[in-house]
Parts: C-alpha cells; sequence; structure tokens
C-alpha cells in the first residue's frame, strides 16, 4: 500500500483503469490508494462511484487534484455529470456542471473507456439528490454570471467543440475569483483522429470503406464537408497556437503540455505525400493528440 500511495496520480489511474473490479471489491483499499479518506467519500454514493470508475469518469479530476482539493469547481460543457463525482472525491469544496445538453432525467452516457453509450441510471437529478455540494445546470457558461463564483473552471474535451471559444473563455474569466484558475483538455483538429468521426483509432480502421477514406490518415484536412456536416458545425478546427492566444486573452499559462499521439492514435502514419499537401502544418500540428493547460487568470 505504501508504495502505492507514494505513486504519482497517473499511475494510480491507470492501475485503476487496468483492474477496477480488483480495487472495487477491496472498497477501503480502493479509497486509500487513492487518498481518499472514508469521511471524504460518506457522502457520495458508492454506486456512483462505482459507475465513475467503470466508464473512466475518475482519470480527469484525478489528473487535477493538486489544483481542486478545498475549490470550487465549474465544469463547463460537462456532459452527463460523473467526473463531479470525481472532483467531489477529489476533496474539491463544490461542484458545478454547466452543460446545454444536461437531461435531468437521463442516465445516458458515453463510455470514455469504450466510447459506447449506455444508461449507468444515475441521472443528473439523482445525482444531486445524493450530493448536496453537487449542481448541474442545463446552460451555458454566461448564464451563471452575477450568481456564482468558483476557484476552478475546467473544460474536459469540451474547447474544440466550442465555435465561440473566446466568448465562452470570456465569460469564464468572469465566473472566477481573483487567481482563479482555468484548466482544459483540447483534442486538436490536424491531428489523425481530430475529426472525431470514424476511425476513431487504428483499431477501427477499415481502409477499404469509403466513409473511412474520407477522414483517415489527415483526409479530414482535405476534405470537402457539406456546411451542416458534424466536423463543420460542432468542432472549431483550430490550431494549438491559436487556442493558447485565445486563452492568453484573460489568462497567464501556467502549463502547457502536449501529447503525440498513440501509435493506435495514428503515430507512425504521416507520409512525405501528406506532409507535403500540408505545407503550412508543422510535424508538431499533424502529430499532436491533445493540449493540456493550467491558466491563471490575470490581474
Ligand atoms: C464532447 S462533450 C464533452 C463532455 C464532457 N466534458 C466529457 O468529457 O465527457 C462537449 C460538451 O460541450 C457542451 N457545450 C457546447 N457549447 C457549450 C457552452 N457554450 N457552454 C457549456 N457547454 C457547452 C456540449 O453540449 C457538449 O456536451
Amino acid at each position: 500500500m505504501a508504495r502505492i500511495e507514494s505513486r504519482s496520480p497517473d499511475f494510480k489511474v491507470r492501475l485503476m483503469d487496468r483492474w477496477p473490479l480488483y480495487y472495487w471489491r477491496r472498497y477501503p483499499l480502493f479509497l486509500k490508494a487513492n487518498g481518499w479518506s472514508f469521511s471524504r467519500v460518506q457522502t457520495i454514493p458508492r454506486g456512483a462511484v462505482r459507475q465513475a470508475l467503470e466508464l473512466g469518469y475518475l482519470r480527469w479530476p484525478k489528473a487535477l487534484a493538486t489544483w481542486c482539493l478545498g475549490k470550487d469547481v465549474v465544469d463547463v460543457g460537462c456532459g452527463m455529470g460523473l467526473h463531479g463525482v470525481g472532483f467531489l472525491l477529489e476533496g474539491a469544496m463544490s461542484y458545478t456542471g454547466v452543460d446545454p445538453l444536461i437531461k435531468p432525467k437521463s442516465g445516458v452516457l458515453k463510455s470514455l473507456h469504450s466510447g459506447k453509450k449506455l444508461d449507468c441510471g444515475w441521472t443528473p437529478d439523482r445525482l444531486m439528490e445524493h450530493m448536496e455540494r453537487f449542481r448541474m445546470i442545463r446552460g451555458i457558461s454566461n448564464e451563471l454570471e452575477g450568481k456564482m463564483l468558483f476557484d476552478v473552471a475546467t473544460l474536459h474535451n469540451a474547447t474544440e467543440h466550442l465555435t465561440d471559444l473566446p466568448e465562452v473563455f470570456d465569460s469564464v474569466a468572469r465566473l472566477l475569483r481573483p487567481g482563479g484558475r482555468l484548466i482544459f483538455s483540447h483534442h486538436n483538429w490536424f491531428s489523425w483522429n481530430g475529426h472525431h468521426q470514424e476511425p476513431k483509432t487504428i483499431g477501427r480502421l477499415d481502409s477499404s470503406l469509403p466513409e473511412h477514406q474520407r477522414f483517415a490518415d489527415w483526409a479530414h484536412l482535405t476534405g470537402d464537408h457539406a456546411p451542416d456536416h458534424y466536423v463543420m458545425t460542432k468542432l472549431n478546427r483550430l490550431r494549438l497556437d491559436e487556442v493558447k492566444a485565445i486563452t492568453e486573452q484573460h489568462f497567464e499559462i501556467e502549463t502547457a503540455r502536449t501529447f503525440p499521439s498513440t501509435v493506435n492514435q495514428g503515430a507512425g502514419r504521416l507520409t512525405d505525400p501528406i506532409r507535403a499537401r500540408h505545407p503550412e502544418l508543422s510535424e508538431a500540428d499533424l502529430t499532436t493528440q491533445s493540449l493540456f493547460c493550467v491558466a491563471r487568470l490575470k490581474g
């Protein structure tokens, strides 16, 4: 145990991801290995913790634990709420999720492991009933302005979907207390699977399928997409430098860590003909999967 406790959050999350049921069956061990005390978790329903664990919703809060302990956290573009379970486990003072697509009576959400949608039974209403410091609000971030203030704003894989990212960050800046932090993870449009369409992984690629040929191996960058296609309406297609510049309008960037695509995410498939089609893009533009950014409110 002592060895596990002294390891990094990333290591612990990998263990949980790999052997979730091993940890689950030994709940006290599971809590201890993650640095959670019984007193912290007693107000959080065990069933919701189990769902969050099995569906991969504890990973992001674990990675943000050092910034969120004792803080009021707002999760912009939160989806269906299970990340909030993780933030409370990590010791956040409160969690508020905001998203225009919240369905208070639906427990359907996407497994972050498999990408499949399923009904986990934990609806936003049910989660709010069980946890006092947990709120989910259907709407967009600027609707919270003047009503609430937070210490940390988080966006998990939401920034690439916000066609009005500068306006959303303007409003996030107004929602934060002085010295508050913005923390986000941004999936890069220019990466092998930045299109969010199939094939999302090399394992799912079938080069004989015309619908895969439209997107695979960076074809999405030159594809002639209809104006109402998902990639045109639901993705902002920003360069990582643009995302950073938008962030710097109100925030001082403290950490900007890029993650290269893995083999299953297309690493190694970039060829000279593809590079030649995109002289405006660097090797890093094409092979970076995501950007993790921590930024502090200016002023
Ligand atoms: C890909 S989902 C990410 C959901 C969740 N963060 C997760 O990791 O599972 C992006 C979410 O951003 C939400 N969204 C889009 N525009 C928004 C806005 N202006 N304010 C808040 N949420 C927004 C969408 O409704 C969608 O649920």
